[in-house]
């Protein structure tokens, strides 16, 4: 048997609506304040779609982006794959990106995961690459949750900003791997927790057929019980990663952690042992974009060059399903290393 391919992590693209949403302009509305928010969560401002922006736009955008960065023609690649949980199509707004990118030969589709949406996609993408099936894939995050909260709920509207990030992955050299190791897990008696729930109405069509019309319902979450949920599980995925590997958290170049909470970044950073120099966050201003934290993050720090090519990175996402999981990721290419 041959051994697996490696997988390259080549290029990174971002978009978000340019409209911006401070923690005291939603006072002007809600029963909250800036210290509040702050406090509890680390957001100082989200960004919010208007009327004018479309994830489908704001995906497509960020994948050109990686695309272009990783240097593939768009009739390159193999495989869209698009991980949200708002999109604006529910047969799946992947073949959207697709078709704005002109990636003629490329198979789109969507994914579902809520928060751990992209970690999902991107372990997904690198099996197809692993099995020889593609060469070169783009895996999108986007989520527009601002569509779908109760803006007149504090407890959970106040969390959500939207945004979309892409990462671009191809087969690697001999010798090279991007994702070392990785860990999914779901436990769905506690999907509860989190929620975007269809609500069917009955509709009767004729005597002998009573069919169903629905629609859905906005977010509905227990905070504290997710909160509990990430503190206890995210540590041990992550720990579980590092041992797969044989390497240690000092080994780590950065952490980089689905972005729902500054205090559950903590947390989770101190019970491994990780300094706070390690763990990335962009939470100030973006707040939770769901399955575009992550890569948004990633994006973020590549442009910066705080994350450069060989840097090892311990990423975990985690939200509604319950869903959570870890991989390993060593960022770039080996010829640029
Ligand atoms: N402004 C002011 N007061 C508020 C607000 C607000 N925005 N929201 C809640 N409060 C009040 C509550 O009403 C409550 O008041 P009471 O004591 O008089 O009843 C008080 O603040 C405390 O509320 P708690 O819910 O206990 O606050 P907590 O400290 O647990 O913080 C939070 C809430 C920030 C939501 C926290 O539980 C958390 O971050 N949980 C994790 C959530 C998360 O990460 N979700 C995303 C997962 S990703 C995905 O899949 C989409």
């Amino acid at each position: 048997m041959s051994a697996a391919v490696g997988i390259a992590l080549t290029g990174s693209g971002a978009a978000s609506p340019a409209r911006v949403v401070t923690n005291d302009e939603l006072s002007l509305w809600l029963d909250t304040s800036d210290d509040w928010i702050r406090s509890r969560t680390g957001i100082a401002a989200r960004r919010i779609a208007t009327a004018d922006d479309s994830l489908e736009s704001l995906s497509s955008q960020a994948a050109q982006q990686a695309l272009e960065q990783a240097g593939w023609r768009p009739d390159q690649v193999d495989l869209i794959l698009l991980a949200t949980s708002s999109p604006e199509d529910l047969f799946g707004s992947a073949p959207a990106v697709q078709a704005a990118l002109g990636a003629s030969n490329a198979v789109a589709f969507d994914l579902t995961a809520a928060c751990s949406g992209f970690l999902f996609a991107l372990i997904t993408a690198a099996q197809y690459i692993r099995s020889g099936a593609c060469r070169r894939v783009l895996v999108v995050g986007a989520d527009l949750l601002s569509r779908w909260v109760d803006w007149q709920d504090r407890r959970t509207c106040v969390l959500f900003g939207d945004g979309a990030a892409a990462v671009a992955m191809e087969a690697a050299p001999e010798g090279w791997d991007g994702l070392l190791t990785m860990v999914m897990r779901t436990d769905g008696r506690r999907r509860g927790c989190l929620t975007m729930a269809h609500q069917v109405t009955p509709q009767v069509l004729h005597d002998h057929l009573h069919a169903g019309f629905g629609g859905f319902r906005p977010i509905a979450m227990d905070g504290q019980e997710v909160y509990k949920f990430a503190v206890q599980q995210v540590p041990l995925v992550l720990t579980q990663v590092l041992e797969q590997a044989g390497l240690t958290a000092e080994q780590l170049d950065w952490l980089l952690l689905h972005q729902a909470n500054e205090r559950i970044l903590a947390s989770v950073a101190q019970r491994l042992g990780v300094p706070a120099a390690k763990v990335l966050s962009n939470l100030g201003s973006y707040g939770n974009t769901s399955a575009a934290t992550i890569p948004l993050m990633l994006h973020e720090a590549v442009e910066a060059q705080r994350i450069r090519p060989g840097h090892l990175i311990a990423s975990s996402g985690f939200g509604a399903g319950l869903s959570w999981g870890a991989a390993l990721l060593r960022w770039g290419r080996p010829d640029a290393t």
